[in-house]
C-alpha cells in the first residue's frame, strides 16, 4: 500500500527538521541547487532556526514540508518577488528518493502555489538546471512552461539554468486586494 503523503507549512520550532531536509537534499541531489552541501553544513544551527521561525510567520516567504506517515520526507520554498508581488518563486524542491513518483512533489508544488496565489501571485516561477531533465519533465507536467530566460548557474558557471513559469488564476480571496502581500 502507498504511504500517505501530507504537506504542512513549516513551524517556528522546526529549525532542526529544516536543516536535516536541506542537507539531505544537497547531499542526494547536489546538481539541483545553487547552495552547496559544504555551505549548508558550515552554517550555524541558529541560521536554520531563524529561517524556520521567519518562514512560519512571514507573508512573503515560507517553506512547506512533506510528510510520509508523519516523517519529514520533502521540502519546498516559496517567496514573492520584492518589487513585483504578482511574481513569485518556488525553490529548494526535494522529495526523498524512497517516496518519489507518489505525487509528493506535485503536492508540494501545488500547496506552495496555492499559498502564493492566495497572497496575490499570478505567475509562479522556478529555476531548473538544464541538466536536471527529471525536474524539467516534472515541472512541465505540472503546467510550467518556458519564459525564454536562461542564465549561468552561479555555483557552476559552465552550466546553465532555465526559468519556467506557471500562470495561476487571480485568487478569489485576494481579488479585491490592490496592495502587495506584506
Ligand atoms: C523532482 C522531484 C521533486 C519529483 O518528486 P516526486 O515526488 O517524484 O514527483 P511526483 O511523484 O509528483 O511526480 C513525478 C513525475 O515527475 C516526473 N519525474 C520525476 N522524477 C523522474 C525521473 N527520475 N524520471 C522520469 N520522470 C521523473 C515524471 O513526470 C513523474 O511522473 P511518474 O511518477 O508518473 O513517472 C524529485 O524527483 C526530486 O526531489 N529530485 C531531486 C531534487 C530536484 O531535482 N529538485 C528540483 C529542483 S529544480
Amino acid at each position: 500500500m502507498s504511504p500517505s503523503l501530507t504537506v504542512r507549512r513549516i513551524a517556528a520550532d522546526q529549525g532542526a527538521v529544516f536543516r536535516e531536509l536541506r542537507t539531505a537534499s544537497l547531499r542526494e541531489a547536489p546538481y539541483a541547487f545553487d547552495e552547496t552541501l559544504e555551505e549548508a553544513m558550515s552554517a550555524d544551527a541558529s541560521t536554520f532556526e531563524q529561517t524556520a521561525a521567519r518562514h512560519a510567520a512571514s507573508t512573503t516567504s515560507t517553506s512547506f514540508i512533506l510528510y510520509t506517515e508523519g516523517h519529514p520526507a520533502g521540502l519546498i520554498g516559496a517567496c514573492f518577488e520584492d518589487a513585483a508581488p504578482h511574481r513569485a518563486f518556488v525553490s529548494e524542491l526535494w522529495v526523498a528518493p524512497a517516496v518519489r513518483h507518489l505525487r509528493g512533489g506535485e503536492l508540494l508544488v501545488n500547496t506552495a502555489s496555492d499559498w502564493l496565489a492566495a497572497g496575490g501571485a499570478t505567475e509562479i516561477y522556478a529555476w531548473i538546471a538544464d541538466e536536471n531533465r527529471n525536474a524539467m519533465r516534472f515541472y512541465e507536467r505540472l503546467g510550467f512552461g518556458p519564459t525564454g530566460e536562461r542564465e549561468r548557474i552561479p555555483r557552476a558557471p559552465a552550466q546553465f539554468q532555465t526559468l519556467l513559469v506557471r500562470h495561476v488564476p487571480h485568487h478569489a480571496a485576494s481579488a479585491d486586494d490592490t496592495d502587495a502581500p506584506l
